[in-house]
């Protein structure tokens, strides 16, 4: 309990470090809609489905919402009696103290930055495809990363510099923003699924399993069902951006639980509509294009609600990107203001109410990243760190049960611990079905955030400074 009135005290002492709280259930569900549906779904499917799944894309698709919806329900338990704008970083804190904190707000780091970063790829591609089709041609120099022999990614090096003016105006405007665009992204999968349903062919489910459950091939790919859950699970990536929000909401006990849990719902049924119809109208094997969905339909005779379909899926990719920044902004603002990372990172913009510097910031490294960088390869490392902060999520949730049984909870897990052993079991598992480059990579960036840790941050740590004046 000590270490979680030395935080507060530390939050509190920060009156220009305050958000403004603004942000409705509604807006948090959409939030989380809008940053979950995207690459995952459009693009990620037809990859799964043509090297991993075939068919059974579907039931990895099941499995990573099966996963997802433990830890959101330990991510709900937290968010409302924890609160915080550090989502799983926050919850470390409480429930492990600081040193744990810290390697997750490292983790979470790589997650949203990377994440937004390939994102931010994905959706040049579109940009690109999509304006080829009405007959605008850009030179490979400013559409590719110098490593595929262009000069820079220019599509997707402005629009991350486009949604970082948005976040600076402010929350309010963005989030209203964000609920206009998810509304368009729902249109366009309306469309797919209307046009789809009446070409569906049951015979292009057969077979449904053709590379089993699980295997490691001779060049170190993962294949099978288990697999292509453990790459799909990027679909679900970005709901927990609703915890990061807390600090915003205007009633974060009631509000964050049914955000978080009726955007997971809503996205599991999505995904598995969407995955399930787009098998059932094009053989897997064809699916790995870049954009799989506007390929399906294009491949059924309907050009233009290809298109229609292909500028549907722009949008929607950009509140993924919209929510993804956001959370990482605040990730930051929250390390920054708890001393693990430079003070000047948690100045508020008196006028308007949103931590400016530290979104430029963000908005210039990942800018540089998504237009120098091709990061396709990239979706399994952020869904190892993803999958890294749910293990860690539920975690504390049994760790705070013990240590500080009569926190106010107003949302709990019933049966505990059931539900956070069952998510740390299926979001260990999944993990483990990451190849094992993945693993590497996963472990460099841990390792780097450690030495940061051990030079920097525990010296200016504001928690540490506050444990000396008491001693
Ligand atoms: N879940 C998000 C997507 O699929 C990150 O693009």
């Amino acid at each position: 309990m000590l270490k979680q009135l030395l935080r507060t005290k530390v939050i509190s002492a920060h009156a220009d470090s305050e958000l403004k709280k603004c942000l409705s259930a509604f807006d948090l569900a959409l939030l989380g809609i809008g940053c979950a549906i995207g690459t995952g779904i459009f693009v990620l499917t037809g990859i799964a489905a043509a090297t991993q799944s075939g068919p059974a894309v579907v039931l990895s698709f099941i499995i990573a919402g099966v996963a997802s919806g433990f830890a959101a329900l330990a991510y709900a338990e937290l968010a409302a009696s924890v609160g915080g704008s550090g989502s799983a970083y926050g919850y470390s804190y409480v429930a492990f103290g600081e040193f744990i904190a810290w390697v997750m707000g490292w983790i979470l780091l790589l997650e949203y930055g990377v994440g937004a970063a390939a994102v931010a790829n994905g959706w040049a591609g579109y940009f690109v495809n999509t304006l080829s089709n009405f007959n605008v041609h850009l030179p490979d120099a400013v559409t590719k990363a110098p490593m595929m022999g262009g000069l820079i990614n220019l599509p997707a090096f402005a629009i991350i510099w486009v949604l970082t003016i948005l976040l600076v105006i402010g929350v309010k405007e963005s989030a209203r923003f964000n609920n206009i665009i998810v509304i368009i992204k729902l249109s366009t999968i309306a469309i797919f699924i209307a046009l789809a349903s009446a070409h569906l062919n049951t015979d292009n489910w057969q077979p449904f399993m053709p590379f089993g459950w699980f295997s490691t091939l001779e060049d170190g790919r993962n294949i099978g069902v288990l697999a292509g859950a453990s790459l799909v699970f990027f679909a679900y990536f970005g709901f927990d951006a609703v915890s990061t929000a807390a600090e915003e909401a205007k009633n974060p006990q009631r509000d964050l639980p049914i955000g978080l849990l009726s955007s997971l719902v809503f996205c599991t049924i999505v995904y598995i509509v969407v995955s399930g119809l787009l098998t059932g109208i094009v053989p897997y094997s064809e699916l790995n294009v870049s954009s799989p969905v506007a390929y399906a339909l294009s491949r059924l005779g309907h050009t233009w609600s290809s298109t229609l379909v292909a500028t549907g899926v722009l949008a929607g990719l950009i509140t993924v990107l919209l929510v993804l920044l956001y959370g990482l902004t605040r990730i930051l603002f929250s390390m920054s203001r708890d001393g693990l990372i430079s003070p000047i990172f948690s100045k508020v913009n008196p006028d308007r109410k949103t931590p400016t510097r530290i979104i430029f910031m963000c908005g210039a490294i990942v800018s540089l990243v998504a237009g120098f960088i091709p990061l396709g390869q990239l979706a399994e490392t952020v869904n190892i760190g993803t999958l890294a902060s749910f293990v860690m999520v539920c975690v504390g949730v049994i760790v705070l049960r013990i240590r500080q049984p009569n926190l106010p909870r107003p949302f709990k897990n019933p049966w505990n611990p059931l539900i956070p052993v069952l998510g740390i079991i299926s979001c260990g598992a999944l993990m483990s079905f990451l190849p094992a480059s993945t693993w590497i990579r996963f472990g460099s960036w841990i390792l780097v955030g450690i030495v940061f840790y051990f030079a920097y941050s525990m010296h200016h740590s504001k928690l540490n400074l506050l444990h000396k004046h008491k001693g």
